[in-house]
């Protein structure tokens, strides 16, 4: 597998001492039972029959799984809208079901029959506009209510949606909409990002320049100006489409188990994006039972989770989990490490938040404000905090628990990736103890294993690469159809199924894993996902550029930042053209989101005997870090060059 990773540690990183879960957490926790795992091993795959359990289907699968076609809750059919509002409505329609904040201050509230009606309208516009089951449609918002509301009318008419995260720049957005032929736009008039508001409509103009088949594009109005476009050809504005079908129902539309719900688009280890497509019941089951025992949600409960729609965070653990168990989802526009850096806990307090659900940057931005902030709100009403997106070390984990926690709350280090839809290594906060840097064992049902180069197993406590053994309910459509998501010299026969996830890890005496973090070509930077092979492949373009390497580094608030680094064709001696073009080119073809932090021009990048850039030291060069023997590099010479290239930065 790959080049032979070195699996590092950082001991200040490492699992602490074990944490018990509190007993007033374990006195009404969901899941409780000890033997848990046990049962699921001694009954897979039949005991993940109680994640079918959790929904509604309007016919009953035939097995829990079949082996044959990998498929979930094979036979059964059912509507993830449906899922999501119409069951809820007998108990709780007046309960609210959304809460907005914006980032003007502003607030929205949706009671589950509001959410209902609003989701039956626009699933009646899209209908109107043509869109038909099995059609993509790709949605490009903020986190406003329009986009969950999208994202359900999506699924009420069995039209796959595909969201695109809006710090996405037009070039990407229209590659993803023609990687998944999809002709249908939902998209803002713009957003607003750190306070500036940002246009979308231009992006949406160019889309509609640059792909050959027609765009019909619905605008949603987020500045508070009104978009007519009555003589638009296939152009329309979202309220005047709900206007036009006010009051109308569309019955949810039956969807087999395996019919895909929604396609998302992540960073893969080649030049292009990855495209990952989540099915409907699997997918469903596994983000509602893990919302039911791992983030410990119960109907009625308020949930803030403070990720981004456009990411699979936000599909699993805002929409489609918290909203099938019937819970009031807090909905924030804006990034956690945003300021006012009040905002996030006056909102808990306000709403009486029970579960709060956010990732290590965000707590490492808190962390850096001070913990006078949080501790001007009254956070009681906290039951259970969780972390996802990349490894929380030990002190971040006890900040947390501290300041935010007030040491009464169990954290849940959920491990998981866009590809497996919904958690798979997490401790179960009512069953197991915690350990500060770990992620946890794996769920019930799901077995890893940590392998070597050779695909043979390792030892505790020894590093190698994460590989899940068991398919699970979340998988996505392309690992049931065969399609081999590995490294291609991975030693494993083809006959033998496994998911190898690209990440490192450990696994202790006890059977709880520790991630170390990314080891194909894809990096994690401040919970961020990017393919290297993008970037660089990118930054090549710019004229005089002859070889780049991106790496992830230790920079600013956030911790880690995106270091682009770049030689140049002989002679040319434009550094500062050559920087500006690389973020120019970086954030046209990918995105503002993927502006690097630093860009490093160097006349050669170290390089093997056998001419392989070594991005291992590119990477300690960023972190500052000494570099020991370099002896065996063709030229080692062009080090001490770059380190004050990164110094001057
Ligand atoms: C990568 C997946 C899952 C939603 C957010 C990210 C890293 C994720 C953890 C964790 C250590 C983690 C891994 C993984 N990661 N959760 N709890 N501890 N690392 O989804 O963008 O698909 O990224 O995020 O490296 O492979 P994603």
């Amino acid at each position: 597998m790959g080049d032979g990773h070195e699996f590092e540690t950082d001991p200040d990183e490492l699992p602490t001492a074990e944490v018990a879960p509190p007993q007033r957490f374990l006195d009404q926790a969901n899941v409780t039972e000890t033997g848990i795992r046990e049962r699921f091993r001694a009954q897979w795959p039949d005991a993940w029959d109680e994640a079918g359990e959790r929904l509604a289907w309007t016919s009953k699968y035939d097995s829990v799984y079949d082996e044959a076609t990998r498929s979930w809750f094979p036979g059964g059919q059912l509507n993830a809208a449906a899922n999501c509002l119409d069951r809820h409505l007998a108990d709780r329609k007046h309960q609210r079901a959304l809460v907005w904040d914006g980032q003007r201050g502003e607030t929205r509230t949706y009671t589950y029959l509001e959410l209902f009606r609003e989701v039956n309208e626009f699933a009646a516009a899209l209908r109107e506009i043509g869109v038909g089951q099995g059609d993509v449609v790709t949605l490009h918002m903020p986190a406003i209510p329009e986009l969950p509301i999208a994202m359900l009318a999506c699924a009420r008419i069995g039209a796959p949606h595909a969201v695109v995260y809006t710090g996405f720049s037009a070039d990407a957005l229209a590659r993803r909409m023609d990687r998944s032929d999809s002709s249908y736009l939902v998209v803002s008039d713009g957003y607003y990002r750190r306070g500036d508001a940002v246009s979308l409509t231009n992006k949406a103009e160019t889309v509609r320049a640059t792909l050959s088949a027609d765009v019909t594009t619905v605008v949603v109005d987020r500045f508070g100006e009104s978009h007519e476009y009555a003589t638009d050809v296939g152009k329309y504005n979202y309220r005047t489409l709900l206007d036009r079908n006010e009051g109308e129902r569309v019955e949810p539309v039956d969807r087999a188990s395996t019919d895909e719900l929604f396609v998302i688009y992540t960073s893969g280890t080649t030049g292009t994006p990855k495209r990952v497509t989540h099915t409907t019941g699997g997918y469903l089951a596994h983000t509602a039972w893990t919302s039911h025992a791992v983030l410990d949600l119960e109907p009625g409960d308020t949930y803030f989770c403070t990720a981004d729609l456009g990411w699979i965070t936000g599909h699993s653990y805002v929409v489609y989990g918290p909203l099938a168990l019937g819970a009031t989802v807090l909905l924030r526009e804006g990034e956690a490490d945003q300021p006012p850096r009040t905002n996030v806990w006056e909102l808990i307090e306000h709403h009486a938040v029970d579960i709060f659900y956010t990732s290590p940057t965000a707590i490492r931005a808190f962390m850096k404000w001070g913990p006078e902030y949080p501790e001007q709100y009254d956070l009681s009403s906290l039951r259970l905090l969780g972390t996802v997106g990349e490894p929380i070390n030990p002190q971040s984990w006890q900040w947390l628990s501290e300041h935010v926690g007030n040491e009464t709350c169990p954290i849940v280090d959920t491990w998981w990736q866009t590809e497996t839809g919904g958690h798979l290594i997490t401790t179960l906060p009512g069953v197991d103890r915690m350990k500060p840097g770990a992620v946890g064992p794996p769920l019930p049902g799901i077995d890893v294993t940590v392998v070597d180069e050779d695909g043979q197993s390792v030892d505790a406590n020894t590093g190698g690469y994460l590989v899940v053994d068991t398919p699970w309910p979340g998988m996505p459509r392309e690992l049931s159809e065969g399609v081999r998501w590995a490294a291609p010299d991975d030693a494993r026969p083809d006959s033998e199924w496994a998911y190898r996830t690209g990440d490192g890890a450990f696994v202790d005496e006890d059977g709880y894993v520790t991630i170390l973090g990314r080891v194909d070509d894809v990096l994690n930077v401040s919970g961020r996902r990017f393919g290297t092979r993008e970037l660089e492949s990118t930054a090549v373009t710019v004229d005089g550029v002859t070889e780049a390497a991106v790496v992830s580094g230790a920079y600013g608030d956030r911790g880690h930042g995106l270091y682009v680094y770049v030689s140049l064709e002989d002679g040319t001696q434009e550094s500062e053209r050559i920087r500006a073009e690389v973020t120019a080119a970086i954030e046209q073809t990918i995105g503002t989101f993927a502006r690097p932090d630093a860009v490093i021009v160097s006349p050669e990048l170290p390089k093997t005997s056998s001419g392989k850039i070594v991005r291992r030291l590119l990477t300690d060069i960023a972190n500052g870090e000494s570099l020991g023997d370099t002896s065996a590099l063709r030229n080692p010479e062009v080090l001490g060059e770059i380190r004050s290239a990164v110094q001057q930065d």
